[in-house]
């Protein structure tokens, strides 16, 4: 398979007041035709900021990217002019985020809506482009849809404008689709039922999709491969089954110790990594997760350890940490 995506050495900063805020670091990986790439992390580990940083939605000022590139197709999408990449933007590259600039319309019809990158993007007549409209929602799920299209966002329930989101994302049929906690503000029939939408798209046209979420849980029933990250790094990445069967980082461990489905004992609490994410003005020296890492060693808090293939991991399976974590695991149990 070849690579649709590939980052490589991206770098994102803000400047606010505290001072300069590292939100990606250094961030490089590839994404295959036709992947999942499920991407996790607790909030504020520069999942947002990577993705709209590849498709040129960070605010500058305050935002930067200092360095890095962006092969979408092998065409670099850093430093692009605007015009050419609004026509990528919707058409080549959907995206489904939940940020205020990118969500519906209150004051336009939901067809409107979906009808506007298809005009623009694809040239569709009004007419074609109603009737693609009325199959896009049709294929979202949406009961009755040629009446729907006339209907305003708040005539629709939050799983129905999340759909819309979708249809609208899919719309002009991208290579890559982008969802950021496209489905967190949802209940989990409706987050079901929208994931369950999501994979039968990819059987329908194949889309490649970055899913993004702060749920572990979500990843597992979607992804091909799992992308952890923390302090604008990626500490773990790798198949599916090899991230949540066989973790190497302490964060993905701690990450998959929080999941609901592990409370075994009735009155267990439920897991929670000890402390919270650094402040990025700041960061720790060393790996972001060594001050939270109980198997921090003093390498860990002095030197930012590579993303390296895993000793005897799957293959794709890649971590950075300077510790074992499956010795550290066992010494810890020994002693206790
Ligand atoms: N517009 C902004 N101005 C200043 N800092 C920002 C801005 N947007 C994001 N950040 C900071 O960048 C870091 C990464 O944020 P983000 O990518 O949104 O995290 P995630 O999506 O993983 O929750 C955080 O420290 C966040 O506070
Ligand atoms: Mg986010």
């Amino acid at each position: 398979m070849s690579a649709l995506l590939e980052l490589k050495h991206l770098t994102v900063e803000f400047h606010t007041r505290a001072g300069v805020l590292h939100a990606v670091n250094d961030l490089s990986y590839s994404l295959a035709a036709g992947e999942t790439l499920g991407i996790v992390g607790e909030s504020g580990s520069g999942k947002s900021v990577h993705a709209l940083a590849m498709v040129g939605l960070i605010p500058s000022p305050p935002g930067r990217i200092v360095s890095g590139e962006v092969l979408f197709n092998g065409r670099n999408l850093i430093g692009m002019p605007e015009r050419q990449l609004r026509d990528i933007r919707g058409k080549e590259i959907g995206f489904v985020f939940q940020d205020p600039m990118t969500s519906l319309n209150p004051v336009l019809t939901v067809g409107r809506q979906i009808m506007e990158p298809l005009r623009r993007h694809l040239k569709l007549s009004q007419n074609a482009a109603r009737k693609r409209a009325v199959e896009l929602l049709d294929l979202v799920g949406i009961v009755d849809p040629d009446r729907r299209l006339d209907q305003f966002p708040h005539e629709f329930s939050g799983g129905m404008r999340q759909r819309v989101m979708i249809a609208i994302g899919i719309s002009c049929e991208p290579k890559l689709l982008i969802a950021d906690e496209a489905t967190t503000a949802l209940d989990v029939t409706v987050q079901a039922q929208i994931l369950e939408l999501v994979r039968d798209l990819k059987r329908k046209i194949g889309t490649t999709v970055i899913w993004i979420t702060h749920d572990m849980g979500v990843v597992a029933g979607l992804a091909d491969t799992v992308q952890v990250m923390y302090g604008g790094r990626i500490m773990e990445r790798g198949p599916v089954s090899a991230i949540f069967r066989d973790p190497r980082s302490a964060y993905t461990w701690g990450l998959l110790r929080s999941l609901p489905g592990k409370i075994t004992a009735p009155g267990q609490r439920l897991y929670q990594i000890p402390g919270s994410p650094p402040n990025m003005v700041h960061p720790p020296a060393g790996d972001p997760f060594a001050p939270r890492n109980s198997f921090a060693t003093d390498r860990c808090r002095t030197e930012v350890p590579p993303l390296r293939q895993v000793d005897g991991g799957a293959a794709g399976h890649q971590v950075a940490a300077w510790y074992d974590l499956r010795s550290a695991i066992a010494n810890q149990g020994a002693q206790s």
